[in-house]
Parts: structure tokens; C-alpha cells; sequence
């Protein structure tokens, strides 16, 4: 049996805790109890419309977006795994207005729990890939709930980022600060098996992600960046690109994480009050870690994602992430334009 010899995501962390002799078990248990989330949501992703879960669940979130039912089912299950373990402070996601505070009657830890419950949902219904996303921070305090402010640090300061894609198969991949490692979900287990150590996108890629339809909204480097890619051989490039959009950040963020490629969502001007689609704490802070983990870069056109200081929990921003040569290149059509 080929799994007989690959390691579980729980020898995965051990062994690299080894190297931090000063980590108690705390920061394990959280990396484990959300795999187990992602394999609860995974159940209810598989089962599709025999499990009852599809479709609206009637009601909109903080961010104006009509909720899936998976996407409340989803978000409970990532509370409901997490608040009792005594190693979180408390938690913000993106459909729940306000932070979590864990109830008086279970301890509160040293870390904080920022999620996506279910990126990309508006392909649950249609049967594509979704995924989850999550990313940890450290607590200001443990002897008080937490405020808005202690969840406002800039993405650089994450001590673990990853997500699951509930895809084909399902994968957890996940960056505790020493590169970017992916498990594959064994059926006979029920365990996360390390499947893809150690991932590396290329520095080059001809392969872009973005969605077309917003083209009118776009700020001139985007433009021109995309002009120039659709150009192809004829062009300045002097190379053919291919398109892709799933439309699941998570998918497009993991067929970058495999063979390259270059995603924009950036900032635009369909919606002014809007800074941007995708949300800084729990969508391009943690990808801007796995992918800057993994050899790429994350920016928001003008300068890296992980440094911006956020200023709300649920702030949008523009997000430019993948192989560094491009982002690099889109950076400086930001700055010499
Ligand atoms: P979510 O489902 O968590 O609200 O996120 C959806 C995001 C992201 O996954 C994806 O890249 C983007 O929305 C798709 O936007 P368009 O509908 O503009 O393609
Ligand atoms: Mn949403
Ligand atoms: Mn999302
Ligand atoms: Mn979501």
C-alpha cells in the first residue's frame, strides 16, 4: 500500500515542533482541530445535493453577499471545532460581523483564528471546487476577550496560513513558517497524508488568472499587463499565455502553488466604496503567506499584501499573487506607469 510509508499531518507537526523546543502543544491541537473542519466540510461538499446543503440559505452576510447554506454550515463547524480546545483567544470570519470570543466556560489561548469557511461558494451549487481558508495569529492577551484591534496585524505577522480544496480529492496545505507542505486526504484512513512537500512555484509562468468581465473597471497597469499577455508572441512578451479563472480563489491559488501562474483581483472601480473583491485578514493574508512561503509573491500592485496594516476585520483589498517575475513585472507597471 503506497500510504504505508508517507506521514500524517500529525507526525508532520510534531516533527516540526521538535525544532521549536519551547512549543507546547497548543499550537498542534489548533493545526489539527482545523483539519478535522476541513474534513467535516469536506463530507458535506461530497454528498452534494444528497446531503441536503445546497442552495440559499436565505440571509446575507456582513459583506452584502448572499450566504449558501454551506457556507453557515461551514462556518459553525469551524466555531463549534475550535472554541472549546483552550488554545484560541478567539476567532473572525467572513460570516460573522463581529470577532468570536470564546464562552467564560472553556480557557482562552494564545492564538487567534482568522477564516474563510467556504471560498468560492458560489460554485458549491454547480458542483466545482471550493476550499477553505484559514490563517493564525498571535493574541495580544489571554486574561481578556480579544478586540477588533488585536486582529488588525499585517499578514507577515501569521505564525500558520493554509486551506483545504475540496477538489477531485481533498487536500490540506499548510505553511507553519518553513515552507509550503500539501496532503492528500487518504478515504481508508480519514488521515492527512504528506503527498507534496516542500512546494515551489516557477519564478516564470505563461498562465494568468483574472475575471475578464470586470476589464472597464481596471486601473491602467492591470490593463496593460493583461494587453500584453493577450498579445502573446506578437507582442513585448514574445510568448503565448493561456487563461484560467475558476472563479474559487482557493483552486486558483493551488493550481499556482503546482505549476505556476500569476492570479490578479485587484483594485477597480466598479464598486468605489470597495477597495476590492477578496478580504486582507482571512483570503490574501494567508495565500499571500503560502504563496510568498513558496517561493512566489503577494502584493497589492503597489507593495507587498503582508505588510499592509489592516484597518477593519472584514477590509477588502486589491491582490496580485503568484510567480514572482510577473507580480514583479505588474509591480512595476504600478510604479512607472
Ligand atoms: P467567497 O465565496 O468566500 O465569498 O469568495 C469568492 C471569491 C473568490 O473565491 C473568487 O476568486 C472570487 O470571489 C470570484 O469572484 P467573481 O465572482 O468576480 O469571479
Ligand atoms: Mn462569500
Ligand atoms: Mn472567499
Ligand atoms: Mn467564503
Amino acid at each position: 500500500m503506497k500510504n504505508d510509508n508517507r506521514m500524517t499531518l500529525t507526525q508532520f507537526l510534531i516533527e516540526e515542533r521538535r525544532r521549536f523546543p519551547q512549543a507546547a502543544g497548543d499550537f498542534n491541537s489548533l493545526i489539527l482541530n482545523v483539519a478535522l473542519v476541513c474534513k467535516r466540510i469536506a463530507g458535506h461538499v461530497a454528498a452534494g445535493e444528497l446531503g441536503g446543503m445546497m442552495g440559499s440559505a436565505s440571509a446575507t452576510n456582513v459583506q452584502g453577499e448572499e450566504q449558501k447554506k454551506l457556507d453557515v454550515v461551514s462556518n459553525d463547524l469551524f466555531v463549534q471545532g475550535n472554541n472549546w480546545g483552550g488554545y484560541l483567544a478567539g476567532m473572525v470570519s467572513e460570516e460573522m460581523d463581529l470577532p468570536y470570543h470564546i464562552p467564560d466556560h472553556y480557557d482562552r489561548g494564545p492564538y487567534l483564528l482568522l477564516f474563510d469557511p467556504l471560498d468560492g461558494s458560489s460554485n458549491i451549487d454547480i458542483n466545482i471546487s471550493v476550499g477553505s481558508i484559514f490563517s493564525v495569529l498571535r493574541a495580544a492577551a489571554t486574561d481578556r476577550p480579544p478586540t477588533e484591534q488585536d486582529f488588525l496585524q499585517p499578514g507577515k505577522n501569521q505564525v500558520a496560513a493554509g486551506y483545504a480544496l475540496y477538489g477531485p480529492c481533498t487536500m490540506f496545505v499548510l505553511s507553519v513558517g518553513s515552507g509550503v507542505h500539501g496532503f492528500t486526504l487518504c478515504p481508508q484512513l480519514g488521515e492527512f497524508m504528506l503527498t507534496h512537500p516542500n512546494m515551489k512555484i516557477p519564478p516564470e509562468t505563461q498562465e494568468f488568472a483574472i475575471n475578464a468581465s470586470n476589464g472597464r473597471f481596471w486601473e491602467d497597469p492591470v490593463r496593460r499587463y493583461v494587453d500584453e499577455c493577450i498579445a502573446g508572441k506578437s507582442g513585448i512578451r514574445g510568448k503565448d499565455f493561456n487563461m484560467r479563472w475558476i472563479a474559487s480563489m482557493v483552486a486558483d491559488a493551488h493550481r499556482i502553488l503546482m505549476r505556476g501562474g500569476v492570479f490578479l483581483y485587484p483594485r477597480d472601480t466598479k464598486d468605489p466604496a470597495k477597495a476590492g473583491r477578496l478580504r486582507l485578514l482571512y483570503e490574501a493574508n494567508p495565500i499571500g503567506y503560502l504563496i510568498e512561503q513558496a517561493g512566489g509573491r503577494a502584493s497589492c500592485g503597489g507593495h507587498p499584501v503582508l505588510e499592509v496594516k489592516p484597518t477593519d476585520i472584514h477590509q477588502r483589498i486589491g491582490l496580485v499573487f503568484g510567480s514572482k517575475k510577473e507580480v514583479e513585472r505588474i509591480e512595476d507597471y504600478h510604479a512607472h506607469p
